[in-house]
């Protein structure tokens, strides 16, 4: 079978929820989509339900396949790849969740499983999307950082090691692809409002008796359709000037009022 469309097609890990499902609801009008997940299938099949609603040309399908080492994001490749009869020319990191624990006395395996999960399965990505897109001359890699790699934060020597070490790994590849078309960004949100975060936006909050803004100087919490903005312009060919940035995107928690 041949591909008959001629959008290109953004692969999206973490596709499913919060931020990944946001970037999927702003490419959705102008790329094929694939989005990859865990285990809750419940919400992935909600989130396809979803974007076909909203928007009823879209060509979407869900993959569950948890991204653990190489063979996962290879399997996750093949198996995308194979679908669409054509390979992904942007491709989003996003998947990944929290281990946060106070690193004395911590399980090492849970430090070992979060480096893999938010910064080889990225690499390993990477490293399987590269070739179709030298080929192509088109390219767009965007990895889903943190404030946390730049702002320390009791419990999060794991997240902190790996969202650095994926802003180091931006930049290099970024400087060896850009003349190949391709550009390689990071986005560091601060807090968004998404189903890994939803405890801690209610404490926030709550904390603060509504004055949030002594934190987030924009007063809110930011929404995952404000990071689907970004990345939407960031796989456009009016940002192909733009490569091995870090793009934070945090309401300007991270200007550090030293006031408040
Ligand atoms: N929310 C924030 O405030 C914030 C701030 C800075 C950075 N980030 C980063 O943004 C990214 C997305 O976070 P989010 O808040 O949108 O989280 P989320 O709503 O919990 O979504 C996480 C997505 O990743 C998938 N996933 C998790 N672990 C996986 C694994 N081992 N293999 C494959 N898929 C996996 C989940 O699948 P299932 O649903 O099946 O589990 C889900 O689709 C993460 O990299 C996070 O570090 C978030």
């Amino acid at each position: 079978m041949i591909d008959a469309s001629p959008k290109k097609l953004a692969l999206i890990t973490g596709g499913t929820s919060g931020i990944g499902f946001g970037i999927a609801c702003k490419l959705a009008p102008k790329y094929d989509l694939a989005l990859s997940f865990a285990s809750n299938t419940e919400k992935a099949n909600h989130a396809k339900i979803e974007l076909q609603k909203q928007f009823p040309n879209v060509k979407v399908e869900i993959f569950q396949q948890p991204l653990n080492d190489y063979n996962d994001a290879k399997n996750l490749y093949d198996i995308v790849k194979s679908h669409f009869q054509k390979p992904p020319l942007i491709l989003v990191n996003s998947a990944g969740k929290l281990r946060d624990q106070i690193f004395l006395g911590s399980n090492f395996q849970d430090h070992q499983n979060l480096i893999q999960e938010h910064l080889v399965i990225p690499m390993a990505l990477s490293h399987l999307c590269l070739k179709a897109m030298n080929v192509a001359k088109y390219g767009r890699i965007i990895n889903m950082s943190s404030i946390s790699a730049r702002f320390a934060k009791r419990g999060q020597t794991n997240y902190a090691a790996a969202k650095a070490g994926l802003e180091g790994f931006t930049k290099t590849l970024a400087l060896e692809v850009a003349h190949r078309g391709i550009t390689v960004n990071a986005i560091a949100p601060g807090l968004i409002d998404t189903p890994m975060t939803q405890e801690f936006v209610k404490k926030v909050e709550a904390d603060n008796n509504g004055n949030i803004r002594s934190k987030i100087p924009v007063g809110r919490v930011g929404r995952p359709e404000e990071v689907g903005a970004l990345v939407e312009f960031l796989c456009g060919n009016n940002s192909s000037y733009i490569t091995g940035q870090v793009h934070t995107i945090d309401g300007g928690r991270s200007l550090g009022d030293p006031l408040s």
